[in-house]
C-alpha cells in the first residue's frame, strides 16, 4: 500500500464516525484564545493536519481573519469542503497536500501543528518546512507532540507490538473487541502509520533546530477544560516564535509513579517477546481494553493496577517466571505472586513509600 493510500485509511478508521458541533467548536476557540490571547485576531491562521477541522472553524470564531486548512488525506478534505459548503463557511482554504510530498505554496501568520508530530518519522524536515511557511519573523507556531515516559506510551507501545490496523476492514473487524474508551484510543494510536513521542526537552530542541524560538508551554485541551492535570498522559504544547530569545529551559511532566510506569513497560515487552503471534494480537487488544476502562479522569493510579494484574495474568499463562523479568519488574512479579497466597512480600520500605503499586501488592491479595 503506498503512504498516501495508509494514510487515507487511517483517516477514515479514525474520523468516519466524527461529527464537528457548535459547543465543540466554541471550547476549541476559547482554548485558542487561551494561547494566543488577542494577538490571534485578523490574523491568517495555518491548520496543518486538520483532520476533522475543528482548530479551522474555531480559529475563525477566536477572530482569525482567515485559514489555510491542509491534510494529506482524500477523506478529510471531502468532508471538511462539504461541511464548509453545507454552513456557507468561505474564508477557509482547504487543500489535499502534505508538505514532506509537494511544496505548500501558502503563508500565514500562526502555524497550528497539532496532532500531527506524533505521525511524522522525519520531524527535522518536516519542522524546517513548516517554518518556511510563516509569513515573517512575527508569526507563532503552536507544536503539539506525545509525552515521552507517560504511562500511554507504555500502553501504545505494548500494544502496537501485537496490533496495528493498516486497512478499513481490518479495524472494522476488531473494532467490536473493544470497549468504547478503548476503541476511540485505538482508532488513532493503533491505526496510525507511526506514533513518536517526545521529552518537552527533546521537542524544543527539535524547535530550536529548524529556527524556532520556544516561548512558553501551555495546558493540554483536556486539562485546561477541565481543570486536572493528567497524570497518564500529558502531551507537549510548545508555542514558539520566530525571534529574539525564548525559554531558558522547559519543564517536563511531573511523574511521580514514574517507577511504576517502567515496571508496566518491562512487564509488557517480556510478556509480548514471549507470546506468538497471534497471543499478542489478543494481549494487545485485552491491555487496551484494561487500561482505558480503568483510566478515571486525570488519575492513572486504577489503570496502573489493572494493567498490572492483566500482565500478570498474561505472564502465568505464558509461564514467564519472574526472574525473566527485569530486575525492578521481577521485584513486583514475585511480590504479587507472594500476595496471591497472602505470604509476605518482601517489598522495602523504600518501595513502598515511592510506589503505589507497591502499597496495592503489599496491602491486598491478589487473584488473577
Ligand atoms: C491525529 S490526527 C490530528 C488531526 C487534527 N489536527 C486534530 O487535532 O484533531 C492526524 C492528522 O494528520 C494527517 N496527516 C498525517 N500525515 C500527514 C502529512 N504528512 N501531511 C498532512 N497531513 C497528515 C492525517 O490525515 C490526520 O488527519
Amino acid at each position: 500500500m503506498t503512504a498516501a493510500a495508509e494514510l487515507d485509511v487511517y483517516a477514515e478508521n479514525m474520523f468516519g464516525f466524527e461529527q464537528l458541533h457548535p459547543r465543540w467548536i466554541e471550547a476549541c476557540a476559547r482554548y485558542l484564545r487561551h494561547i494566543f490571547g488577542s494577538s490571534i485576531e485578523g490574523k491568517l491562521f495555518l491548520d496543518y493536519a486538520f483532520g476533522r477541522g475543528n482548530w479551522s472553524l474555531a480559529a475563525l470564531r477566536a477572530g482569525a481573519a482567515g485559514v489555510v486548512a491542509i491534510d494529506a488525506a482524500a477523506g478529510n478534505v471531502r468532508r471538511f469542503s462539504d461541511y464548509c459548503r453545507e454552513h456557507g463557511i468561505a474564508n477557509i482554504e482547504i487543500l489535499h497536500g502534505d508538505i514532506l510530498r509537494e511544496p505548500v505554496r501558502r503563508s500565514a501568520d500562526i502555524l497550528w501543528v497539532y496532532g500531527i508530530l506524533p505521525c511524522i518519522a522525519a520531524p527535522d524536515e518536516f519542522l524546517a518546512r513548516l517554518s518556511a511557511l510563516r509569513r515573517d519573523d512575527d508569526a507563532l507556531a503552536l507544536l503539539y507532540a506525545y509525552d515521552r515516559g507517560s504511562l500511554r506510551q507504555v500502553i501504545v507501545d505494548a500494544a502496537r507490538q501485537g496490533v496495528t490496523y493498516d486497512s478499513e476492514h481490518s479495524f472494522a473487524a476488531d473494532s467490536y473487541l473493544f470497549t468504547p474508551k478503548a476503541r476511540l484510543r485505538a482508532r488513532d494510536d493503533l491505526t496510525a502509520p507511526l506514533v513518536t513521542w517526545f521529552s518537552a526537552a527533546s521537542l524544543a530542541g527539535l524547535a530550536a533546530r529548524q529556527g524556532m524560538v520556544p516561548l512558553r508551554q501551555c495546558p493540554d485541551f483536556r486539562d485546561w477544560m477541565t481543570g486536572r492535570t493528567s497524570e497518564e498522559f500529558a502531551p507537549h504544547h510548545l508555542v514558539c516564535g520566530f525571534q529574539g530569545s525564548g525559554l531558558d529551559n522547559v519543564s517536563e511532566p511531573e511523574r511521580p509513579q514514574a517507577g511504576d510506569f517502567a515496571v508496566l513497560g518491562a512487564m509488557a515487552d517480556t510478556v509480548m517477546a514471549r507470546a506468538n503471534s497471534e497471543a499478542r494480537r489478543k494481549l494487545a487488544v485485552g491491555l487496551f481494553n484494561t487500561h482505558f476502562s480503568a483510566l478515571s479522569p486525570g488519575e492513572a493510579g486504577d489503570a496502573v493496577i489493572e494493567d498490572f494484574l492483566f500482565l500478570m495474568h498474561a505472564a502465568l499463562r505464558l509461564e514467564i517466571s519472574p526472574s525473566t523479568f527485569d530486575e525492578q519488574a521481577s521485584f513486583y512479579v514475585a511480590a504479587a505472586l507472594a500476595a496471591a497466597r497472602d505470604a509476605p512480600r518482601h517489598l522495602s520500605a523504600a518501595r513502598l513509600a515511592a510506589s503505589p503499586l507497591a502499597r496495592h501488592i503489599e496491602a491486598n491479595t491478589l487473584r488473577f
